[in-house]
């Protein structure tokens, strides 16, 4: 387990859905694994008024509602709660932050937490800048007594120029190795897995390259729409929302080479080098390979659902991307000519995030198909979520007569692990922080990186008229023309269901 020492988290925008939702269920299931230090304060900022008594009562609620351990005793609860304390500021006025900086030293006199703080910053992204500069207007940025570091919630700027100016801002206040860049995929077991899977097993190495491996797919599919995030998601879009940081560090992980050990240092070295060798898309490869949609009402299995541009708080001419997909390529040793097709939509058939690695079939086809059945080629299937596991699809002879082959599973799944705890992405993530771990964030260098190579399709989409953007009924797998984009005759997209191991185009919504 991590060792944490004493000291306070402080989340501003603690009036928001995020604190309530998942940051105080995953501080309360760090309280319940014994996770947390002998003294801590959770202190909540935000401008609407509350007393600690009022502020209490909500996180209880979303205690109860989202909480691994929501069933816990009511006294149980009331204990973590007395940690929790809140104060009402304008953040946005740095005369406000005396207030921080008095309710801290209380704190820190009551709990003894040896100055230790951590701001959280779950607001508007227009306060990043503004909040650190003003703590440091307070003295409360600099590590002479005790550690400060600040988590960042995504996004973590609205382009490359944002992300760069970010970045920068954020450095006049905060030490590179002060600044925690959340993303929260990276806090996911089944996503850290992956760097187990390869590097923990001699079977897979071997075969993790351009000589086995024919292209990979990842995949993060949501049936929900844009719920009551249209005003957010207007001024976004899939390739922000879920590829530019999600779907990235993802591929970075399954494209990584090993690392010379399991340190935040040459991990992050190790992904950089992915980011950096991405091949850059060129005009061709912006117009043939990227692909963008937008979800169309449909009703399905009686079901009516609202198309995009009728959701609240979404313009009626909306051009924003609620589906993007694209084959793209990473120019090194191990990857030449392998491609990487990437997807994620909002009202698809099922949500699941995966990862399917499909292997060269073998050099000749000797044996048949079964009736029905496409050919057998080997595919291992990470699963992110939901059915967290692993399957392996191998060809099997069916039995009888002849020599027909039928693709069979063999799958490994998290529930079968008995008594097995599965710690939420966020209570991983705000433990790591605590505990001064790294690795699991993002660097401001990499999410530059990332940035600077969604970049020309940003700017595709927003200025060339001729971008096409492609309806698709809510509850499909997007745009047709997505399927043209898999290379090879007998290739699709793996239509994955809820359950691991099955698939099909049809799940339910
Ligand atoms: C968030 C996006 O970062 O990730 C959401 O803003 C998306 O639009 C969510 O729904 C998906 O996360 P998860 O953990 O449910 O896959």
């Amino acid at each position: 387990m991590k060792k944490t020492i004493n000291q306070a988290l402080v989340i501003f925008g603690a009036s928001g859905d995020l604190t309530y939702r998942k940051l105080i269920p995953a501080v309360f299931d760090l309280f319940m694994n014994d996770s947390l230090p002998e003294g801590y304060a959770i202190l909540g900022v935000s401008r609407t008024e509350f007393t600690n008594k009022q502020f209490r009562k909500k996180m209880k609620e979303g205690i109860r509602q989202f909480a691994h351990y929501k069933e816990a005793e009511e006294k149980k609860i009331d204990s973590f709660l007395s940690s929790v304390f809140y104060l009402s500021i304008d953040t946005a006025k740095g005369e406000e932050y005396i207030y921080v900086k008095k309710k801290l030293s209380e704190l820190n006199t009551k709990f003894n937490l040896g100055h230790n703080y951590i701001f959280y910053l779950s607001t508007p992204p227009y306060l990043y800048p503004i909040i650190p500069k003003f703590l440091y207007g307070q003295g409360l940025t600099l590590q002479q007594k005790g550690f400060r570091r600040i988590i960042i919630e995504k996004p973590f700027g609205h382009d490359l120029s944002s992300a760069i100016e970010l970045n920068g801002q954020l450095l006049d206040f905060f030490q590179e190795d002060q600044i925690y860049r959340i993303d929260h995929y990276l806090g996911k077991e089944t996503v850290q897995n992956m760097l187990v899977t390869r590097f923990a097993n001699g079977i897979y190495e071997p075969l993790w390259n351009r000589n086995y491996i024919q292209h990979i797919e990842i995949t993060a599919a949501e049936s929900v729409g844009v719920e009551n995030r249209g005003g957010y998601y207007d001024g976004s879009g899939a390739l922000r929302d879920m590829i530019q940081n999600h779907l990235l560090q993802v591929l970075s992980l399954v494209a990584m080479e090993p690392p010379n050990k399991i340190t935040p240092e040459e991990i992050r070295y190790e992904k950089m080098k992915v980011f950096r060798s991405l091949r850059p898309l060129s005009k061709t490869d912006l117009k043939k390979n990227v692909i963008r949609g937008q979800y169309t009402e449909a009703t399905v299995r009686g079901k009516h659902y609202k198309g995009y541009r009728e959701e609240t708080n979404v313009k009626p001419d909306s051009r924003t991307e609620t589906y993007a997909a694209m084959k793209i390529y990473i120019d090194n040793w191990r990857w030449e000519g392998v491609p990487f097709y990437i997807r994620t939509g909002k009202r698809l058939p099922t949500q699941v995030s995966e990862v399917v690695i499909h292997f060269r079939p073998s050099p000749q086809r000797l044996f048949k198909a079964a009736e029905g059945t496409a050919h057998s080629d080997n595919q291992l299937i990470l699963r992110i979520q939901p059915d967290e596991g692993i399957l392996l699809k191998t060809g099997m002879k069916v039995p009888g007569s002849g020599y027909e082959v039928k693709s069979v599973n063999m799958d490994f799944h998290y529930s079968d692990l008995n008594d097995h705890y599965i710690p939420s992405a966020y209570e991983r993530l705000i433990l790591d922080c605590m505990a001064g771990d790294n690795m699991l964030f993002m660097q401001g260098a990499a999410a530059e990186e990332t940035w600077k190579f969604v970049q020309p399709i940003l700017d595709y989409w927003e200025n060339d008229k001729d971008a096409p953007l492609h309806g698709y009924p809510a509850g499909s797998w997007g745009p047709d023309v997505a399927d043209d984009l898999i290379e090879g005759k007998e290739n699709t997209w793996r239509y994955p269901c809820k359950n691991l191991a099955e698939d099909g185009i049809y799940c339910e919504l």
